[in-house]
């Protein structure tokens, strides 16, 4: 019980302690997820700086250009050298997860970097969408209100008209998983000039869902266990696809991932968000086993910025 108290006390003081951007040297030992991801080999980078050199620092730069953070194409980027390049891409990240963006791979940037997470990228062409420091201050409301949801480039959207999506969840599908799916739909319908309904087969849905294993054909593979559990194209292509080969279960246990929770993100994506800076948005890009998360009020105003309404 006094335990309990104090980790709850502890968690609080951390809170307030990140929100208000205090600079806190982090004493207690790192408590790294997912020990057996395909991220597990950032943990052997903890340290690293400009002028280290690893086979591990390779596959950082793999790891960043995956989400966005860096350009391979640009000449000597793809070697075992922490360079120039990727030290201004850990910065990006750093502050787009509010880390002091030292370009230096400490406790904390590992500890993020290292959380199973959504496949979509941060950045899309050298486009920060997700930038914590651009808030964005919405007119119109009578308190002051910072957001950090973003949109895809040029902002793709449904067209105004159609506010009513239909959605098909393929036939091989594990049966567990039909209920929270049609459970995030009902969210967001219930937030949001949105409404979905289920069809069957073969009836030109708007929306898809499927689960897929590895390389499925769409350009953006899945990596096994861990690492990336799921992802969404931009409007209008309405795929949305979860990596099967995840631990997936309905509700909040350790070592497995809520089926709900990434099906809120991902229909989020299908609507035309990007990632959120707000670890409490559903549109934050991560999320680790045994957490459950809803909509926050960050992602339904980015709806509302998005479609106007
Ligand atoms: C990184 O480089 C420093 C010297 O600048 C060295 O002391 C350290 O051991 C290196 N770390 C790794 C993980 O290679
Ligand atoms: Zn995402
Ligand atoms: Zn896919």
């Amino acid at each position: 019980m006094a335990l309990k108290y104090f980790q709850l006390l502890f968690s609080v003081t951390i809170f307030f302690l990140v929100s208000s951007n205090i600079g806190l040297a982090t004493r207690h030992a790192p408590d790294y997820k997912n020990l057996h991801s395909p991220f597990e080999f950032i943990k052997h980078l903890e340290g690293c700086h400009k002028g280290n050199k690893s086979k591990e620092i390779q596959l950082l730069k793999n790891y960043l250009q995956r989400f966005g953070y860096l350009d391979l194409d640009q000449a000597h980027a793809d070697d075992d050298i922490f360079d120039d390049a990727l030290e201004a891409a850990v910065k990006t990240y750093q502050s787009n997860f509010h880390i002091n963006p030292t370009g230096i791979l400490d406790v904390s940037t590992v500890s993020k970097m290292v959380v199973s997470r959504c496949g979509v990228p941060d950045i899309f062409k050298g486009m920060n969408s997700m930038r914590a420091d651009r808030e964005k201050h919405d007119s119109g409301s009578a308190v002051h209100v910072v957001s950090h949801y973003s949109f895809f480039p040029n902002s793709p959207r449904w067209p105004p008209t159609k506010t009513h999506l239909t959605y098909n969840i393929l036939p091989d599908t594990p049966s567990n998983a039909v209920g929270p799916v049609r459970r995030a739909f009902n969210k967001w319908a219930s937030a949001t000039h949105f409404t979905f309904s289920q069809v069957q087969g073969n009836q030109g849905a708007d929306l898809v869902i499927g689960f897929f294993r590895l390389d499925h054909g769409d350009g953006h593979e899945f990596d096994g266990p861990g690492g990336t559990l799921a992802h969404a194209f931009a409007p209008t292509t309405g795929r949305f696809d979860y990596d099967a080969d995840e631990p997936w279960v309905d509700g909040m246990v350790t070592g497995a991932f809520d089926l709900e929770t990434v099906a809120i993100h991902e229909i989020g994506h299908l609507l035309g968000l990007g990632h959120s800076s707000i670890e409490g948005a559903i549109m934050y890009p991560s999320i680790p086993d045994g957490v459950t998360k809803n909509l926050h009020e960050d992602d339904i105003r980015g709806i509302r910025a998005l479609y106007n309404v």
